[in-house]
This record gives C-alpha cells, sequence and structure tokens, in this order.
C-alpha cells in the first residue's frame, strides 16, 4: 500500500535526519545537510530550501537561504508575499496540494504542483522556515507534513542554543 510504503520510507529519513543533527556542529550545518537529506531521499521533494527573516530590516523579509533543486528568481520574499509570506507571518505550517488554485503562490518552477511550507522557531519567534515545493499534485500527506515540522524543530532548537 502506498500509504504505508510512504510511512516506512518516512520513518528511515527521520533516522537519518537525526544522525545528520548529531553530527552537525552548528545550525547552519543542519540546516544545509537537511536539504540534501530531504531532496535525495524524498523522491516526491524536488525543491527543499530554508528562507530565514531578515535581522532588522524594515519593513521585514525573508532571504533564501540553503537550498537544493532548480535556481528560484524568489531570493528574498516580503511577509505580504508568497505561501512563503503567508507561513512566517501567520507563524502555522501552509500546506497546498494545488499550487495552480492558490492565488498567494509565487512560481519558482512551472512543474511545481504542491507545496508545503513551515516555520522555525526560536523562544517563540518564527526565524525563518522550511519550503518544500513538489512536482506531483498534494504530495504532503499527514506524515510528510509531521516529518517536515520536525526538521524544522530540530533547526529551531538548535538556533535556540547558538
Ligand atoms: N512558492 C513560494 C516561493 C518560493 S519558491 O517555492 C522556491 C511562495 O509562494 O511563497
Amino acid at each position: 500500500m502506498l500509504t504505508t510504503t510512504n510511512a516506512r520510507k518516512i520513518d528511515d529519513v527521520r533516522k537519518e535526519v537525526d544522525t545528520l543533527n548529531a553530527h552537525s556542529a552548528t545550525a547552519d550545518a543542519l540546516m544545509e545537510g537537511l536539504t540534501a537529506v530531504l531532496n535525495q531521499h524524498m523522491l516526491k521533494y524536488n525543491w527543499v530550501g530554508f528562507y530565514m527573516l531578515e535581522e532588522d530590516a524594515d519593513p521585514p523579509a525573508l532571504l533564501l537561504g540553503h537550498y537544493q533543486g532548480a535556481m528560484t528568481p524568489h531570493t528574498r520574499i516580503s511577509l505580504h508575499q508568497g505561501i512563503c509570506g503567508a507561513a512566517a507571518s501567520s507563524g502555522k505550517t501552509v500546506v497546498v496540494d494545488d499550487v495552480s488554485r492558490d492565488n498567494r503562490y509565487l512560481a519558482c518552477s512551472v512543474e511545481t504542483k504542491s507545496e508545503i511550507v513551515v516555520p522555525v522557531f526560536v523562544r517563540g519567534k518564527v526565524v525563518g522556515e522550511l519550503d518544500i515545493d513538489s512536482h506531483f499534485l498534494a504530495a504532503f500527506t499527514t506524515e510528510d507534513r509531521e516529518l517536515v515540522e520536525y526538521c524544522a524543530q530540530l533547526v529551531g532548537k538548535r538556533l535556540e542554543k547558538a
């Protein structure tokens, strides 16, 4: 069954993520490694990247950090723009099953069909987010969401200690 296969794969990737976390010396290294692990091992995760809140910017904006996948024109996104802006300003995970039906969507690639954006928190404040695009409609199941939220939490905990 597809769901069972997906769940088993996600369990394996979670173990990889835990190993990566244990071996990453810094939050920056962890973020870089997470983009690689998620992009390489989760076949539906075609673009994986972090956007981090620009410090002291007025108005605040999200700056592209580590990513894997095609180059994107969106290297700086205001909090009022895109699915990325919506996730950062609300502090909530946003899952879009069909980006063509969401007028907030900022296109990165014509191949993208669905997207998930999960905020990263430090001491209760949004400091950035983990953004994943898929070439498949409704690619992000509940299990995928839990995995991506887990990764975002690890980064938040790491940044808290920095
Ligand atoms: N699609 C995002 C923009 C970033 S790209 O996906 C890399 C959005 O709507 O905010």
